[in-house]
């Protein structure tokens, strides 16, 4: 392990982390709790992250929502404990602050699956249509864009426009096609996937289901249009918690990434919740980006306030436009991450 600083920083680009020992008699909660007031930072984290990072967090949220409160922040600098994209999106709605992600190697398989250039090709061959983008992508594919979206307002957003609108949707093509089905729009679609979101065994939750006959299973809208078709309410992070916790139910299979059952269970500690099983030997349906943050990298990044996110300002411009559409959209039609 690096020990020296000037050496971890070196090596940032290739670790992604500062990799610098820390001494194991140090209370981390208490550490950061310090950074966050000595430096006035903020810790936005997404419901995917490892428990001790939720706990730790000012903000849990969805895509939206910690779009929303990064825009809007007073603090200095905006600690992301989530993957790349979220960062950037806070960098470009927020360029005055210092943005740090704890490990700058946290991507997104959806997002890398739409690369700029190729879908710059596919868009060109259809100018008569405008570009709706899911906000898990890159900010050269936002620049792309005319509007970006959330699994919490995307179907709004479409529903928005009007009918003979044509759009281009990407890079979700399970989001999309919800969308498609639930608004009787033809969006044509960007054939990219969630990693974490396709891998769930229909069979299994099926098996599941006849086990525990009285859980309802609530899915995200990136899982397969097989698991959609079963669940019993689709929705974004923030709407599947808000879900759990309002319903009456007692039990529920949840498909969507691992990592939120912490706080389901914690708004209803009477409850029982059953990550819905993937199609793979392990059982595990953590997302492998999100979980690359940890607190110790969380401790470092805020010491020595790296990595930090760090863009071209004419991208940054030509990215802003469409979240700054997407913003004013949810503000006029009242809602909220
Ligand atoms: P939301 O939290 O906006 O539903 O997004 C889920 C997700 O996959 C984030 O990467
Ligand atoms: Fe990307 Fe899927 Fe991980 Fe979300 S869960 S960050 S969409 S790979």
């Amino acid at each position: 392990m690096t020990v020296n600083f000037d050496d971890a920083l070196m090596k940032i680009d290739e670790k992604g982390f500062l990799d610098i020992e820390i001494d194991p008699s140090l209370d981390l909660f208490e550490e950061i709790e310090k950074l966050k007031r000595e430096k006035n930072a903020v810790i936005l984290a997404h419901y995917y992250q490892e428990p001790d990072i939720q706990d730790i967090a000012d903000y849990i949220g969805d895509s939206l929502g910690l779009a929303q409160k990064a825009a809007k922040t007073e603090a200095d600098i905006i600690v992301f404990a989530g993957v790349h994209f979220m960062a950037e999106t806070a960098k470009i709605l927020n360029p005055a602050k210092k943005v740090l992600l704890p490990d700058l190697k946290a991507g997104c398989s959806l997002s890398d699956s739409c690369p700029p250039p190729l879908f710059k090709a596919f868009k060109d061959k259809h100018p008569d249509h405008i570009v709706i983008s899911y906000i898990n992508c890159s900010a050269g594919i936002k620049a792309l864009s005319d509007i970006i979206c959330t699994s919490s307002n995307a179907r709004a957003i479409v529903e928005s426009l009007p009918a003979d609108q044509k759009i281009i949707f990407a890079p979700d093509k399970n989001l999309g096609g919800y969308i498609n089905k639930v608004s009787g729009r033809d969006m044509l679609l960007w054939n990219g996937a969630c990693m974490v979101h396709e891998i769930f065994s229909l069979e299994k939750i099926t098996r599941l289901k006849e086990r525990h006959p009285e859980a309802k299973l609530v899915a995200h809208p990136e899982c397969e249009e097989a698991v959609l078709k079963i669940a019993d309410f689709i929705g974004s992070t923030t709407q599947l918690l808000k879900y759990t916790e309002k319903d009456k139910s007692q039990s529920f299979i949840v498909a969507t990434e691992a990592g939120i059952l912490h706080q389901m269970q914690k708004n209803a500690p009477h409850k029982t919740f059953i990550a819905a099983p993937p199609d793979n030997a392990c059982a595990c349906n953590d997302c492998p980006h999100m979980k690359l943050n940890t607190l110790e990298k969380l401790y470092l990044c805020m010491k020595y306030e790296q990595p930090e996110i760090l863009m071209d300002e004419e991208l940054r411009i030509a990215a802003r436009k469409p979240i700054d559409k997407m913003l004013e959209l949810s503000e006029i039609l009242g809602l909220g991450g």
